[in-house]
């Protein structure tokens, strides 16, 4: 049985939950996919760093180039951030053919048009579980799950980091700052804080469910968003005499033909189900013309929630190899279809 030899950009939260798992599960793994999964080369910045895993030091690199030409590598995981250096390595790595796996938001809300097209130009898988609410597999389910309905409105808490701090803030009457700097440590900000805070992740997480749910060409420029920088303890507090609790909800709704997507600190019913929805755990609220309402909860950051869903996207890819039919499934579907007809 040939491995399926994955590099891995990036050892940090995510990327040290993604060894964990390809390493714990590899049994069942391998099982539902016939071959053992390698991770072959990991690159980071930092040879060096302490780091709270185990790992052979001959797989680390600082070059990128190492893994994204490396010619047995079948499959690109990225889990490092930032937008224009990163989109430089995974344009390279998929016009040399390789799956790309990837939990960055910023760049799929930015530049997943261009990705999605070298993509199909390639034949080659880009899947993006990770990117929106950590461990909920809310992308495949607006793909596959809902590919029967109209869906008319997403609703949530598309952020950890923010729900974390306001549910501190209201629980414990805990301070900001404080707050954060757990969040930070927890791993579940991003490497600048300040897009948690101020709903530009939420903003980009709301692209990505627009695009997919109402099969639509949403841009980020197109949401409005508000942050909770300006949400005090005062604020908490009196919307808690009131019954109601403080939440960033990402709101989207389909509008006759227009689409209409914002990011803001809301007062929401304490009775409503997406109140008792606390710390770092999302929850995406779905309404289809046909399903009616439905909601999904689950960790929206985190080591282990966030790389169980780039592991899944991972096993998909992998599968897709062994019939040969990369590019033509799950976000893949979706992107030719986007691609037909604007070509018309
Ligand atoms: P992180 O802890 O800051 O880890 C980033 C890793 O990438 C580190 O290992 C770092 O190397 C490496 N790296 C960064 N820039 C690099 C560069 N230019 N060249 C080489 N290596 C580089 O970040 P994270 O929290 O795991 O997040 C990674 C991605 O997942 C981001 O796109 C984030 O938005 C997304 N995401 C995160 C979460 C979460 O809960 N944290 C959830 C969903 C999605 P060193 O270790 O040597 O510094
Ligand atoms: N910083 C992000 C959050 C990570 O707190 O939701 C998960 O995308």
């Amino acid at each position: 049985m040939k491995p399926v030899k994955v590099g891995l950009l990036g050892l940090g939260t995510v990327g040290t939950g993604v060894v964990r798992i390809v390493e714990g599960h590899q049994e069942d793994l391998m099982g539902q996919v016939g071959s053992p999964i390698v991770i072959e080369k990991i690159l980071v910045q930092n040879v060096e760093k302490l780091r709270n895993i185990d790992i052979d030091s001959s797989k680390l690199t600082t070059d990128p180039w190492e893994i994204i030409r490396h010619p047995e590598i079948d499959v690109i995981v990225e889990v490092m951030g930032g937008i224009e250096t990163t989109k430089e390595y995974l344009l390279e790595a998929l016009s040399r053919g390789k799956h790309v796996v990837t939990a960055n938001k910023d760049l799929m809300a930015l530049h997943g048009r261009e990705i999605l097209a070298k993509a199909t130009e390639n034949r080659c898988d880009v899947f993006y579980e990770a990117s929106v609410a950590g461990g909920i597999p809310i992308i495949r389910t607006l793909i596959e799950g809902f590919s029967s309905d109209r869906i008319t409105k997403i609703m949530g808490i598309v952020n950890g980091t923010t729900n974390f701090i306001l549910t501190k803030m209201s629980q414990e009457g805990a301070s900001y700052g404080d707050v954060l700097k757990e969040a930070q440590q927890l791993g579940y900000a991003e490497a600048d804080p300040t897009s948690d805070v101020e709903g530009l992740d939420a903003a980009r997480k709301m692209t990505i469910l627009s695009r997919l749910g109402f099969r639509s060409e949403v841009g980020l420029e197109d949401v409005s968003v508000k942050g909770i920088s300006g949400v005090s303890k005062e604020d908490i507090a009196y919307a808690k005499r009131l019954g109601y609790v403080v939440k960033l909800l990402g709101i989207a709704e389909r509008q006759d033909e227009s689409i209409s997507v914002s990011v803001q600190p809301t007062m929401v019913k304490a009775t409503h189900p997406i109140a008792s929805v606390n710390g770092v755990f999302n929850a995406v609220y779905v309404h289809g013309e046909a399903v009616g309402e439905t909601m999904f909860y689950g960790a929206g950051a985190g080591e282990l929630p966030t790389a169980t869903s780039i592991v899944a996207d991972l096993v998909a890819v992998v599968k897709n190899l062994k019939i040969g039919v990369n590019g033509l499934h799950g976000a893949g579907a979706y992107k030719e279809r986007v691609l037909k007809t604007d070509e018309q």
